[in-house]
């Protein structure tokens, strides 16, 4: 599985472990993001690795940025895009089973990089329950 990752300059650090633990799994990695601390502007860094997901170049995606809402608000404007920020185990698991996020964000300023490893795991590890759900997610997109 190819996984693509981006993130602003709060997520530098989370991004290396990250793509480092999932490697080391076996995972393809693309990096969309940016390796220096230096100020930058999530929008920038968010719309290539939303166009990526939605080509299929990659298959999933991750993003990091201070609060994660940046990051969030600017994927969300693609059509074919539901990333879901999480924070914690039980949203991390549900960002999957309910609303089958494509985009994993996290609040790079808010968890520690180790919480982090665990709630990517966690949402990949998931499924997607259906049903319901997939109603509800059907009713998300709009012209
Ligand atoms: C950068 O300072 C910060 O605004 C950004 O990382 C993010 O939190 C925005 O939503």
């Amino acid at each position: 599985m190819k996984i693509g990752i981006c993130n602003d300059h709060a997520g530098v650090d989370y991004k290396n472990a990250i793509i480092d633990m999932l490697q080391a799994k076996g995972y393809e990695m693309v990096n969309f993001g940016t390796d220096s601390t230096d100020a930058i502007d999530y929008a920038d860094i968010a719309h290539p690795l939303a166009n990526a997901v939605e080509s299929g170049e990659v298959d999933l995606g991750i993003a990091l940025c201070g609060t994660g809402n940046g990051m969030a608000m600017s994927l969300n404007h693609h059509r074919g895009i539901r990333a879901g920020l999480a924070w914690d185990n039980e949203i991390a698991a549900l960002v999957k089973q309910h609303n089958n996020a494509n985009v994993l964000v996290m609040p790079a300023r808010f968890i520690s990089i180790e919480k982090a490893l665990e709630l990517v795991n966690i949402w990949l590890s998931e499924e997607f329950q259906g049903g319901r759900h997939e109603r509800r997610i059907a009713k998300i997109p709009v012209e």
